[in-house]
């Protein structure tokens, strides 16, 4: 009876142990938007609400605006939920990024691109690792990002970077140093997010400009809160490496329920994946030879 107590209870562990496996990451707290950050440019464009722990981006003609966090950081769970510009939105990009700040630059980018009213938003995604970008990927959102508030995150380990909308992954990078391809290991960032316009490009390719008699343009954050390993600008490395949360083993890759919904949002809102673009890159880049197994 002992033995076979013992048995259920080691199985019940093993199955706890399996089922933690790639979890979801920590839900950020709600703070006040001056505990951990700054604004960038045009502070009378900022409006805050409840005390700081809302504001809003104003875009008009004159200008955009922008914030950014005080600290660095290397590696972690970075959170902003974002209510994006609603109605006509045509031009706008509402970004939520994270950068270092030298030349051979590491960047992990969320661009939303406005549109016309009742058209779909498209939600752009890129990864600068020592100064090369090029690898944008666009989809389409299973929602409207302007009637509430949603989560965009990023987790970012020594093993892999995850793009995550409301918890569910859009997008992973993978430490593929072994494939030769450059991973943000060694320079911290800092979190920023911005409001400008970009009618050149962003809706239709440039056909659809920005209506100013439209203006202002809202989009409208709460959530302050950053879980990262602050370190200073020149710091090479978090004195915490490799003991915080987003270290630990179920952080080191998707399960399985986390790759299906990764599956998903690929199958059913991609829109472009340079990874598929052989025009621009006739050979397959690297990293994306892990992609097609998605
Ligand atoms: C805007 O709407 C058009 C028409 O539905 C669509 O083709 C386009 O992908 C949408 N998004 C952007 C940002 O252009």
């Amino acid at each position: 009876m002992a033995s076979f107590l013992q048995w259920t209870l080691s199985l019940g562990l093993l199955f706890m142990v399996s089922e933690t496996m790639g979890a979801a990451p920590r839900k950020p707290v709600d703070v006040p938007f001056g505990r951990n950050y700054v604004p960038t440019w045009a502070f009378d464009h900022i409006k805050y609400f409840k005390g700081g722990s809302e504001i809003e981006l104003l875009l008009d003609k004159y200008t955009g605006t922008g914030f950014q966090s005080k600290g660095s950081y290397l590696f972690g769970h970075f959170s902003m939920q974002i209510k994006m510009v609603p109605g006509d939105s045509a031009g706008t990009v509402t970004a939520f990024y994270l950068s270092s700040q030298n030349s051979e630059h590491d960047e992990i980018d969320f661009e939303f691109l406005g549109n016309r009213s009742g058209q779909p938003y498209i939600l752009q995604t890129n990864v600068f690792t020592g100064g090369k970008g090029d690898r944008e990927q666009r989809i389409y959102l299973w929602f409207d990002p302007t009637k509430a508030y949603h989560s965009y995150s990023v987790l970012w380990n020594l093993y892999q970077i995850v793009f995550l909308v409301d918890d569910v992954p859009i997008r992973v990078f993978k430490n593929l140093k072994k494939l030769g391809v450059k991973f943000p290991f060694d320079q911290p960032m800092k979190i920023y997010s911005s409001l400008w316009n970009a009618d050149d490009w962003a809706t239709r390719g440039g056909l659809e400009k920005t209506d100013w008699s439209k203006a202002p343009f809202i989009a409208t954050y709460k959530s302050f809160h950053v879980d990262g390993c602050e370190a200073s600008v020149q710091a090479k490395y978090c004195a915490t490496q490799g003991k915080r949360w987003w270290d630990q083993k179920e952080f080191q890759d998707l399960d399985a329920a986390q790759y299906r919904r990764l599956k998903w949002v690929r199958s059913k809102f991609t829109i472009y994946n340079y990874c598929t673009d052989r025009v621009r890159f006739p050979n397959v880049p690297p990293e994306c030879k892990l992609d097609r197994d998605i």
